[in-house]
């Protein structure tokens, strides 16, 4: 990411976005929608190693579409830095795993991390976008912007 200057990579997510809304105005189903976040945002980041939604059902959090390595499949809570998005219902950035306290490890090559929560129109917390890097401190402000407003979409009519 050396190479990618802050507002470059801002131009990469306003162009994902820009091609999401058109993919999308064809496409309601937020499973697909979701599918469809994870595969260009995993292809178009090279700093990212797993790309991936957690959806909330029946009080669990179970892995939904992804990209990248076999992650964990279902996260019972109250651990980890996706239940915390979840019950704080704002998008968290961790630079440094190791030292996050209670951080569930799908994969030990990951080393920082990103989670957005995805909400209903009604401001509910249904779901959320958790991305993690095999490279520390590799998530700053621009990506929080960037996926929040990707992250809108899915769930947008
Ligand atoms: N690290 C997450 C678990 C999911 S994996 O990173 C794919 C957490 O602490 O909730």
């Amino acid at each position: 990411m050396a190479s990618t200057s802050p507002a470059q990579l801002a131009a990469r997510y306003d162009r994902i976005h820009d091609q999401l809304v058109e993919l999308f105005a064809e496409n309601e189903d937020p499973i697909a929608r979701m599918a469809t976040v994870s595969a260009l945002l995993h292809h178009k980041m090279p700093h990212f190693f797993w790309t991936g939604f957690y959806q909330l059902i029946a009080g669990k959090l179970y892995v939904g579409p992804y990209q990248g390595p076999l992650a964990c499949a279902v996260l019972d809570g109250p651990d980890g830095v996706c239940w915390a998005c979840v019950k704080g219902r704002e998008s968290i950035i961790v630079p440094d795993v190791h030292a996050y306290e209670g951080h569930v490890t799908c994969d030990e090559r990951s080393e920082s991390e990103i989670v957005v929560p995805v909400r209903e129109p009604a401001g509910n917390v249904v779901a959320v976008l958790d991305v993690d890097s095999d490279q520390p401190d590799a998530f700053t402000e621009v990506d929080r912007a960037g996926l929040e407003k990707i992250v809108a979409l899915v769930l947008e009519t």
